[in-house]
């Protein structure tokens, strides 16, 4: 067991210094299905699927099996001159599942180098095709797409991204598809994506030096799990279209199932020209991504050695061998679970159960798609007034909650549940309860008047 001292030298991601004092991270020792295990075997619900990424929960034998075996063999290699059997495979395995006309794939090794990749060959793709005066990026508001400088300059939430843009660069933004709050003050039964009003009149005025629009497609996860109808997404890619833009899809966060269809652009029954993937890839097991393109894309890179068309692009741990084995297993997995088709119960219960947060005063919003899962809380219903920040509420829930055995942490105002896909219908009985319990305490302790 570490001493106090242990945690002297360590600087934990997204958390102030003095939080990290106050409240030190838990020490896993092992994890299986669903569940962590601290140090003391205190065993937590993992809600939050360890940051989106695990699909099928922790420790299953096929993925471990699958590393373990590719571990007695080779563990790494140089993606230049050389590949490894599982690298090659998962090109294969992953082909055959991406939407549409997606037939090449560029492998990194997280979902912001997926999105610096996707940027960098929009904006070669351009330079190569005669039109290099594309330059710009429109992205939707509200959105993330990782924290490398890259990547942040498309990204649109303040707390993370101010201080770089002031300093680097940002895109144009359109306006945040909140449906919430909406920022054209449309209901649900009356949206007809007048949000992206803004994107046109965007295209309108830059097309001629856009590279491409990027967006997360259905649901803008780190700005607060920001669920929005496929009649946005629709316009989106109607829009690009007319003005001959290209579409770069962020699947980092909801591709491989989460939302309910295999890809979240399948909703709006479209293929972007270029996709990212992370996470959930590799089931979480390793780190690993892709950034895959459309053939005219990847055409516009073929020539020779001094054709200067080459992508000259590549990161030390390109094709992972064991990431890929862990990946390869994965999508494996996704075939055999019969994934996304047999969610449908799972999100139905999250769905129905969420719906249970109603009761207190302090939720404004409920939200899920597929195996999304988000409660809004707000000091007023009525006024969708947001909370007090210094008042720590959502923050106070979910350490109300991991004292009782359920890990989640709020984005902002929102408590959302990201769980792995084997779920049961009883463990998901559990995160609810447990969440109620927590919702019930927090509000006696710091809301006793409601
Ligand atoms: C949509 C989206 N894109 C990109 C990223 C960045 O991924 P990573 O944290 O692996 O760099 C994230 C991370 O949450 C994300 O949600």
């Amino acid at each position: 067991m570490q001493s106090s001292k242990a945690f002297d030298h360590l600087w934990m991601p997204f958390t102030s210094w003095q939080d990290a004092i106050d409240y030190p991270p838990l020490v896993i020792k092992r994890a299986s299905g669903i569940h962590l295990y601290d140090r003391d075997d205190k065993s937590y619900i993992d809600g939050t699927g360890s940051w989106w990424v695990s699909l099928f929960g922790h420790g299953h034998p096929r993925i471990t099996a699958a590393v373990r075996k590719q571990l007695e063999q080779v563990e790494h290699v140089m993606m230049a001159g050389c590949i490894t059997e599982p690298t090659l495979h998962l090109t294969e395995l992953l082909a055959s599942i991406l939407p549409g006309v997606m037939s090449r794939i560029f492998l990194s090794d997280n979902g912001s180098t997926a999105v610096e990749v996707a940027l960098k060959m929009a904006l070669q793709y351009h330079a190569l095709t005669g039109c290099g005066n594309r330059t710009r990026f429109i992205a939707l508001g509200g959105g993330y797409h990782g924290d490398t400088l890259g990547a942040m300059t498309v990204g649109s939430i303040p707390r993370y991204h101010a201080l770089f843009h002031d300093r680097f660069k940002k895109a144009l933004y359109t306006d945040p598809p909140y449906c919430y709050r909406c920022p054209c003050g449309k209901e649900p039964g009356s949206c007809a994506a007048q949000c992206m009003d803004s994107l046109e009149k965007l295209l309108d005025e830059y097309h001629s030096s856009v590279a491409a629009f990027i967006f997360e497609p259905m649901a803008q996860g780190a700005v607060g799990m920001r669920i929005y109808p496929a009649v946005v997404l629709e316009r989106c890619f109607a829009l690009c279209k007319k003005f001959g833009i290209l579409t770069i899809a962020d699947e980092v966060a909801m591709g491989f199932g989460r939302t309910g269809k295999m890809f979240a652009c399948e909703h709006a029954h479209v293929s972007p020209d270029i996709m990212c993937l992370a996470k959930g890839l590799t089931g979480g097991y390793l780190p690993l991504a892709a950034t895959v393109v459309n053939k005219t894309i990847f055409d516009a890179f073929k020539g020779d050695a001094f054709s200067n068309r080459t992508f000259e692009h590549g990161h030390t741990f390109t094709g992972n061998a064991l990431a890929s084995a862990a990946a390869c297993a994965s999508l494996e997995l996704l075939r055999e679970y019969d994934i996304p088709a047999s969610l449908g119960a799972r999100s139905s219960q999250l769905s129905k159960l969420l719906r249970t947060f109603y009761r207190y005063d302090i939720v404004g919003d409920v939200r899920t798609l597929g195996m999304v899962g988000a409660i809004e809380l707000v000091a007023d219903r009525a006024t969708k007034k947001r909370l007090p920040a210094r008042e720590r509420i959502p923050f106070t829930i979910c350490r109300n909650a991991r004292a009782k055995g359920l890990l989640i942490r709020p984005i902002g105002d929102v408590i959302y549940f990201m769980l792995p896909y084997l779920t049961t219908e009883e463990q998901l009985d559990r995160v609810v309860a447990i969440t109620h319990e927590a919702f019930k305490e927090t509000i006696d302790e710091q809301l006793p008047h409601q």
